[in-house]
């Protein structure tokens, strides 16, 4: 990316599910990125709907080509996944698999991108296990977890179609976890300015 070009956050996750609320509540995380002057774009439910990664193979379908060119291109991330059996669902790890294609990049992997993390769950406890696990995947990655993560418990709270939340409180929470990744993502391009320095590497 070019300090020319805008600051662009990358939204990955949501379900299958029609009326998903984990598509929801990526949709207003990338909100508040937007309100950071950051251009967003969202990858969500069918657009993860990719083959099993394997890395032993080359090609790669359209849809897998086009997530991992946005991972390229973004200053910033946000993965939100449902909460299933305690765990990020497949959908989502299948596409976070996919980041492996950029181990030999310039910027290999999440490096030197701040990653918004929520967890959306019809309980606390697995939407408190799949932050973890999230955040755990993202410092894999090399991306920086924001200092703000997202658990919602759907028991709780509902996200509506147009963008709001049952409980206002819980979209502000989400509205900032956006704006952190945004903020960090101004502030990297400005570092990176100053002290380019990109590395290559395998995940730790
Ligand atoms: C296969 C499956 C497993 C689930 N497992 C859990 C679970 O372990 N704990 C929980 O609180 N909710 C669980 N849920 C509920 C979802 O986390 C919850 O409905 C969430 O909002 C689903 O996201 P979605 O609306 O984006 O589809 C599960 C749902 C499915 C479909």
């Amino acid at each position: 990316m070019t300090s020319q070009s805008a600051m662009r956050v990358l939204g990955i996750g949501g379900s299958l599910r029609e009326g998903s609320q984990s598509e929801r509540a990526l949709r207003i995380a990338l909100a508040g990125a937007e309100e950071a002057g950051a251009q967003t774009v969202a990858l969500a439910g069918s657009a993860l709907s990719l083959p099993f990664y394997d890395a032993a193979v080359a090609e790669r379908s359209a849809e897998a080509l086009a997530l991992v060119e946005a991972v390229r291109t973004a200053d910033g991330v946000i993965v939100v996944s449902p909460g299933y059996h305690g765990a990020l669902s497949g959908l989502v790890k299948n596409a976070l698999d996919y980041v492996e294609d950029l181990r030999s990049d310039v910027r290999p992997y999440l490096h030197g991108r701040a990653v918004g993390l929520i967890a959306v769950a019809n309980g606390w406890q697995a939407a408190v296990t799949t932050l973890d696990q999230l955040r755990t995947i993202a410092h894999a990655l090399r991306g920086w977890p924001t200092p703000l993560g997202g658990t919602v418990n759907t028991a709780e709270v509902k996200f509506d179609e147009a963008g709001g939340a049952s409980d206002s409180r819980v979209a502000d929470k989400l509205r900032l976890i956006g704006r952190q990744v945004a903020e960090f993502g101004h502030s990297r391009r400005a570092w990176d300015g100053v002290s380019p320095d990109a590395g290559v590497g395998t995940p730790e």
